[in-house]
């Protein structure tokens, strides 16, 4: 059985590509279909922009779907249809989503369609912007620092990129599980990053910043990399028998013991759930910067990909 709060339009706009590729424009794509079991229909209230959709927007992210699309991978919005088979997400709720593979369109949409399994309420406190802008850092980070590195309590931990949105997040989720967290941040980032948790802080226009934490540490744990060609330096700086995770898919063989794994994020509700609520509870912070309409999503990706001093870009509907 389906529950649900408005009745099924023919039309809804959309921001997304008429092929891998084109040009971000606004779109005309046919209003959600009812949900089937074990999906809910969420309407849009913030989405997240970032790096990430340009990788969705050439096709080398494949989500699963095929233009003409909605772009967008993360947002936050009201749900408004309950497919069969799905408990604990009721009608009028906000939930937020990073749902893979995309079920029909993007969530750069009025509304958009989430497996429920993948969705996660937002708790009091938090708002829809920072709900949709935090999902993909938030689960990011956890799979990195948890799955892949397996941090522990009184281990040293580099982020190497910590400026940037997700570089930040990797920074407090390090920081929540008792990690000393050495950083890399220009000058500009460097108070911010240390007010995430960050207690050593090295700019990486030095060109010897590994060997420097190398000094300083004597070989970290682990580290994760959060820069595009960056996961070799940051291996530079992990000791013999550590563990490095890279972000951004470029998996170097450093040897000395080290153990590397790429992260590429996974969708899970219950997980969301616990970090939405660190997010809630200020364990995490995200500062949203800047919110764009639908139809200037062309504009907001530009903004997001050229980086906005560690805080986030969302679109509305
Ligand atoms: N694998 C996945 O599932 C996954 C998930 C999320 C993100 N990512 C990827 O991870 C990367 C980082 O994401 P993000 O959200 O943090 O990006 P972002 O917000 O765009 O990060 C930009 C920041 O990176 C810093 N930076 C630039 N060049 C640097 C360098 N050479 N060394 C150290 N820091 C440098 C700058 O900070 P300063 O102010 O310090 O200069 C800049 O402000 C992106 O490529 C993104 O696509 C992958």
């Amino acid at each position: 059985m389906v529950t649900q709060l408005n009745g099924w339009g023919n039309e809804m706009k959309a921001a997304g590509v008429r092929q891998f590729g084109g040009a971000i424009e606004l779109l005309d794509l046919p209003a959600q279909r009812p949900p089937q079991a074990g999906e809910v229909v969420v309407a849009m209230r913030a989405a997240g922009v970032g790096n990430w959709d340009e990788l969705v927007r050439t096709g080398t992210w494949d989500t699963g779907i095929q233009p003409p699309m909605a772009l967008g991978v993360e947002a936050a919005g009201v749900v408004t249809a309950v497919g069969g088979d799905v408990s604990g997400l009721d009608v009028g709720a906000l939930v937020a989503a990073h749902s893979v593979p995309v079920r029909d369109q993007g969530c750069w949409a009025e509304s958009f369609i989430a497996a429920a399994g993948q969705v996660a309420p937002v708790p009091p406190g938090v708002t829809a912007d920072k709900a949709a802008a935090a999902t993909i850092p938030a689960l990011t980070a956890d799979q990195a620092m948890v799955d892949a590195l397996h941090v522990q309590a009184g281990q040293t931990v580099l982020v190497h990129g910590a400026g940037g949105v997700t570089g930040g997040m990797l920074v407090q989720h390090a920081a929540s599980c008792g990690a000393r967290v050495i950083a890399t941040a220009g000058a500009g980032s460097a108070d911010r990053v240390r007010a995430m948790g960050a207690t050593t802080i090295v700019d990486y226009h030095q060109p010897d910043w590994p060997e420097r934490v190398r000094a300083l540490t004597g070989g970290v744990d682990a580290a994760v990399n959060a820069i595009p060609d960056g996961a070799a330096e940051a291996a530079a700086s992990v000791r013999d028998g550590g563990r490095l995770a890279t972000i951004t898919g470029d998996p170097p063989h450093p040897g000395r013991g080290i153990t590397v794994t790429t992260v590429t994020v996974i969708p899970n509700g219950p997980r969301l759930t616990h970090l939405l609520m660190l997010l809630a509870a200020g364990t995490f912070t995200i500062e949203v910067a800047a919110r764009y309409p639908l139809e200037e999503a062309a504009a907001a990706l530009e903004r997001a990909r050229h980086g906005m001093g560690g805080a986030a870009v969302v679109l509305t509907p």
